[in-house]
């Protein structure tokens, strides 16, 4: 039998996708097997999360992570060498109290979501199976409807446009290796449309275009158009998914639209983003209103959450209380699920698995500092979360993800069940 107690755990520095500093951790066990995983981070963050653990200061505009780095190499290391690395939960447990802090402020979220996803590696690379495999023990899994970034913009863009997402989603297509290649073409006319009305302005944060666009609806308009343009129906075969991120520019009763220069009260927003649900081929929405908005929230899904999904992602946090308080007062139905704003792979598996049994939709998604680490696209299929949100397509932290499912979906064969159109809770 493998042994797999933690011999040696280790921390470096390393860079983000933005050019930031964050920490990467490696895992030795005693019988040989190694993982390795490197934190992602957040740009519009939510209250609640995971705090990473940043080094102040003028250096790399106070993002360092030498304290963070500190805390795996002394601490962390010396508290979990000895633990059985494939005892997931007791490993993140024992990280969650050797922190002692509610938001991972002393360690450093970072320090420990990265040393939490290294271990699961470990134990993966010990019982010598693909994480997904090892995740899912053998049981059903499908692979997860993709929802693709094609304009950026909020926090990712200098606010160039107020919406931070506008991304597709392929959920008639017939596998994901499909749903990308309906996404290229859908990318490839986004790009001649832009480029022929003179509208693109470079890339944001996660590679999608960054829109130089006179309204936020001009966006709705454009994506509708290239989804038309590369052969597609809207609605029936693509349809539109945004994250709105409304913390990002208000909270309850004040929202200010930089871009259409109009301040709304939580009810003249609910109404214009209806009027868009309306107009455009929208399957969901994301943080329609801001995360202490719980009023809104409601009644966003109470109006809407019949024909739309409503994920709640700076509103949950990736957090099972919340999410079980969110189904029990219908103010969502689909959860975000990003493992270092819950804080450790347990935690965010717990959320994932609240918001199943609420009959929710589960998304797994990326952050918008990245890194050439997959782990995500792993638990996207190894926790049946149905779907997967990673940025756009481009970048090579993007397609990394993409592309290790596509090789998921391959190992799979003809067992490979696509999610499509099932991921989707109204559809349920
Ligand atoms: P973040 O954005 O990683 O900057 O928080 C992603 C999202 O809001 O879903
Ligand atoms: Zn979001």
């Amino acid at each position: 039998m493998t042994d797999t107690r933690i011999a040696r755990l280790y921390g470096r520095r390393v860079w983000d996708s933005r050019g930031r500093p964050t920490v990467e951790v490696e895992a030795h066990l005693e019988g040989g097997a190694a993982g390795r995983a490197i934190a992602p981070a957040g740009a519009s963050t939510g209250r609640g999360e995971a705090l990473d653990l940043r080094d102040g200061g003028s250096r790399f505009g106070g993002l360092g992570v030498d304290r963070a780095v500190g805390s795996v190499n002394g601490e962390i290391a010396s508290a979990l060498l000895g633990q059985d690395a494939a005892d997931q939960e007791s490993v993140d447990t024992l990280l969650v109290k050797l922190d002692g802090t509610e938001d991972r402020s002393r360690l450093g979220g970072n320090a420990i979501v990265a040393t939490s996803m290294a271990i699961l590696h470990a134990a993966a690379a010990a019982s010598k199976k693909p994480l997904w495999l090892h995740l899912s023990g053998g049981g059903p899994v499908r692979i997860p409807l993709p929802e693709i970034q094609i304009f950026g913009g909020g926090a990712h863009a200098d606010r160039r446009v107020d919406v931070q997402d506008f991304m597709v989603m392929c959920p008639a297509a017939t596998s994901f290796a499909e749903a990308l290649e309906w996404t290229a073409e859908i990318y490839r006319a986004t790009g001649s449309l832009m480029r022929k009305a003179g509208k693109s302005g470079g890339v944001a944060d996660e590679g999608g275009f960054w829109p130089d666009f006179d309204s936020n609806e001009e966006a709705l308009e454009t994506l509708t158009r290239a989804i038309e343009a590369a052969g597609f129906r809207p609605s029936d075969q693509v349809g539109i998914s945004l994250d709105v991120a409304a913390s990002q520019f208000g909270d309850a009763g004040r929202y200010r639209l930089a871009l259409d220069n109009r301040t709304l009260d939580t009810e003249r927003l609910i109404d214009l983003l209806g009027s868009w649900i309306e107009k455009y081929p929208i399957l969901s929405v994301e943080d329609p209103v801001g995360e202490n908005d719980h009023d809104g929230m409601r009644e966003f899904t109470h109006r809407y959450g019949n024909r739309c999904q409503v994920i709640g992602d700076d509103y949950l946090v990736t957090d099972a209380r919340r999410v079980e308080a969110a189904a029990a007062a219908h103010a969502a139905n689909a959860v975000l699920v990003k493992p270092n704003q819950a804080g450790t792979v347990t935690e965010a598996l717990a959320a994932l698995q609240a918001g199943k049994k609420a009959g929710f939709g589960t998304i797994v998604s990326a952050r918008s500092g990245e890194s050439e680490d997959v782990t995500i696209a792993h638990l996207s299929v190894g926790w049946d979360a149905g779907q997967l949100k990673v940025g756009s397509f481009t970048r090579s932290e993007r397609m990394a993800k993409w592309n290790e499912v596509l090789r998921i979906e391959e190992a799979l064969g003809t067992t490979a069940e696509f999610s499509g159109w099932s991921a989707l809770p109204y559809h349920a």
